[in-house]
């Protein structure tokens, strides 16, 4: 079995002022919803230094910004399920 892939979310000051503890849910609903569990976890990180694009995390070497609750469904869908799938 392949080890758990991570999406880190910045749990930074000014990523969490924006509100992003509020998409650790909807992350792990997402992993959930995609029958994604044995193979992709969220964790929080410490700040990403990028906090001017506010709200992002990291994955599979790159980060992902501008995150919000209303778009974290279609990125995660066409941004980081396509890259999990071959896990
Ligand atoms: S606090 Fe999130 S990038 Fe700095």
């Amino acid at each position: 079995m392949k080890p758990k892939q991570t999406l880190y979310l910045c749990m930074g000051s000014a990523c969490h002022q924006l509100g992003g503890f509020r998409l650790i849910p909807i992350m792990q609903s997402l992993i959930a919803r995609h029958n994604l569990e044995d193979c992709l976890e969220v964790k929080g990180a410490f700040c990403l230094e990028m906090c001017e694009h506010g709200r992002l995390l990291k994955f599979d070497g790159s980060v992902i910004t501008g995150l919000t609750a209303d778009n974290i469904t279609e990125r995660f869908e066409a941004e980081i399920l396509p890259r999990c799938q071959g896990i």
